[in-house]
């Protein structure tokens, strides 16, 4: 939700933890600050609401101010009081001499902060976070482990319930920084002779590649040539050794003008990476599939569940997984799931997916989904983030660093992963045959060449946003897999364009929705292949009819060679053709384009858009 870094080392620490935060700032951008600690016993701390820029802005010229070889940044996602200066992280406790930021929530932190200024403490904002500060600070200077950083936020956090990251500085110990987790993200960047601390690698990843993940309750003390792992908790610390295997080409615009853009364009590589190593020749093989062929043998009935995008692309997954199955599958959204009491056992297999791995409703989802003894299978695009770390098993989508915060390529390798997902039961239930598995995955491996074709014919598309740019709504419609492409389609509009947007199932037009249709309205047709699926396809023309004759403007998008469909068109997408569970792949591309054109003639920021945050870590 936060993001949040930390550096102590031999260089400069400002405009490290700056660059840092620029990097993290898809994850909130309500507010940033820094705080340097200085050597000679000062703390300095620079803190503006808005954007990072208005931070720089606010440094100018001031920034030799904040001279000092370490530093603790944060760019913030509201949760507890408004996005102002006085908000805004770092926060200090004391006298001042410690400074603390923070990503989550502090679940109990009204009860803390009631006990705090009882004895007297004056808070100076309204967020969770300075309750954390003022403990800090109040352990240090006189509670049973006084003087003692690490022991005191170790201390500190035993109290605390809800989700946090946390890093601190004192400026007793200059070079010393102190993190903590507990449901939110914490990796530290192991340099030569320096050590950073983030919520993810993108932070340092231009500085070294080797990090440590630390697991559940854990702590850790960084100096410029040590970290040391504790557990604040009972646990023993279970953290892990990675390298990154993506640079800091992956993490830049390179040459495009949004990461949004950038992440589009990647998108052939995405679904190219997301299935590589996954056929051995006899049959489909998952990763980290700590679930073997008879544990997938045994499975009885699917759920999937996840939010936003990830939802999306899970109901895609329903069309496959049952088809080549026969298991049923429900697909949730993540934040319903575990109140509404679903009948869960042993055999049934629990999908979770998330790019982030880190989203509070999916994590909860698949912590009720254990607690009823069913296994769960993440599917997920952070190596090692929350959500794989407490599933049975994981398939990883390697579509890279996302940093725009609607979701593009991460979308397109869900649902190539949900794919391989299907794959991998039918051939351990015998549904398919080796030979169907092997010519199914044969078929989705020539799909980056589809999603790539696919890319090089959205000049007209960009052409026509920007003509709908000034509609009140836009509707989108699809039956089959193409539903989900409507819903998808409409979110991202929604997110990115603040415009009115709606997807449909085409055959409930008829039971509600059709008395939107007024004249000119632009409603998104995304059409079944007329080949594979002429029924529906057939049923789609007259739902286009029935829209055309109250006066929509109909955007069709269809597959090439589709001649029934132009007299229906008052504008036609053609894409390549691909068989028709696949459909998603390519059709979800006009949708992005089409919502991140409007939003730019709106003059909107289409990597940043407002009231959102990358990953949703509060439920
Ligand atoms: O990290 P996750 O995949 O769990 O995130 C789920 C949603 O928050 C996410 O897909 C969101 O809907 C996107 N901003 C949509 O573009």
């Amino acid at each position: 939700m936060c993001g949040i870094v930390g550096y102590t080392g031999s260089r400069q620490a400002l405009p490290l933890v700056l660059e840092g935060l620029r990097r993290l700032e898809y994850r909130g951008y309500d507010s940033a600050g820094i705080a340097v600690l200085d050597g000679a016993g000062g703390l300095k701390i620079a803190k503006k609401a808005g954007v990072l820029a208005n931070l720089d802005g606010h440094l100018g010229s001031g920034s030799l101010a904040l001279a000092g070889r370490a530093g603790i940044g944060h760019t913030r996602w509201a949760t507890h009081g408004g996005p102002t200066d006085r908000n805004a992280h770092p926060h200090t406790g004391g006298s001042g001499k410690v400074a603390v930021v923070h990503n989550g929530i502090i679940e109990n932190f009204a009860a803390l902060r009631a006990d705090l200024e009882s004895a007297g403490t004056r808070m100076r904002s309204d967020t969770d976070t300075e309750v954390v500060a003022h403990l800090l600070a109040a352990a240090y200077r006189d509670g049973p482990t006084a003087g003692d950083l690490p022991a005191c936020m170790a201390a500190v956090c035993r109290k605390l319930e809800g989700a946090f990251t946390l890093v601190a500085a004192h400026a007793d110990v200059p070079s010393v920084l102190v993190a903590a987790r507990r449901n939110s993200p914490l990796v530290v960047g192991v340099g030569e002779g320096e050590m950073f601390v983030a919520s993810d690698v993108s932070a340092f990843i231009a500085h070294t590649r080797d990090a440590i993940e630390l697991g559940q309750d854990q702590l850790v003390v960084i100096t410029p040539d040590s970290a040391e792992i504790t557990s604040f908790a009972a646990a023993e610390p279970d953290f892990k050794r990675f390298r990154v295997d993506w640079d800091v080409a992956a993490a830049e615009k390179g040459g495009f003008s949004t990461f949004m853009e950038k992440e589009i364009f990647e998108q052939p590589v995405a679904v190219e990476r997301t299935l590589l190593g996954h056929f051995d020749g006899s049959g489909v093989v998952l990763d980290e599939q700590r679930l073997g062929v008879r544990e997938l043998r045994t499975v009885d009935k699917v759920y999937v569940v996840a939010c936003g995008t990830a939802y999306h692309s899970g109901l895609v997954a329903k069309y496959a997984i049952e088809h080549w199955t026969r298991l049923p599958v429900e697909v949730e959204l993540a934040s319903e799931f575990r109140y509404r009491d679903p009948v869960l056992g042993r055999d049934t297999l629990v999908v979770a997916i998330s790019q982030s791995g880190e989203t509070a409703d999916t994590l909860e989802a698949v912590r009720y989904a254990r607690r009823q003894r069913a296994r769960v299978l993440a599917v997920c695009n952070t190596n090692g983030s929350q959500i794989p770390r407490e599933s049975d098993a994981v398939l990883y989508t390697r579509a890279g660093p996302e940093v725009g915060v609607a979701a593009t390529k991460t979308f397109l390798a869900q649902v190539t992963a949900n794919y391989l997902v299907g794959l991998a039961l039918a051939q351990a239930r015998g549904t398919k045959s080796r030979g169907e598995v092997a010519w199914e995955y044969a078929a989705l491996s020539r799909m980056p060449e589809a999603v790539a074709a696919t890319l090089t014919v959205m000049g007209p598309v960009r052409d026509l946003a920007r003509e709908l740019a000034h509609s009140p709504a836009v509707l989108f419609l699809g039956r089959h897999v193409g539903y989900p492409v409507a819903l998808e389609g409409a979110l991202k509009l929604k997110e990115l364009a603040y415009m009115h947007a709606e997807g449909f199932a085409a055959g409930e037009l008829k039971h509600g929705p059709i008395a939107l249709i007024e004249n000119g309205l632009p409603v998104v047709v995304t059409m079944p292949s007329p080949k594979s699926r002429p029924i529906l396809h057939s049923k789609m023309l007259s739902n286009i009819r029935e829209i055309q004759a109250r006066g929509a403007r109909t955007i069709v998008v269809a597959e090439e060679f589709d001649d029934t469909v132009a007299p229906f068109a008052d504008y036609l997408i053609e894409l390549p053709r691909v068989p028709a569970l696949f459909q998603p792949l390519v059709a979800a591309i006009p949708m992005q384009i089409i919502a991140a054109e409007i939003a730019r003639s709106r003059g909107y920021d289409i990597d940043k858009p407002r009231n959102l945050a990358k990953s949703v870590t509060v439920e």
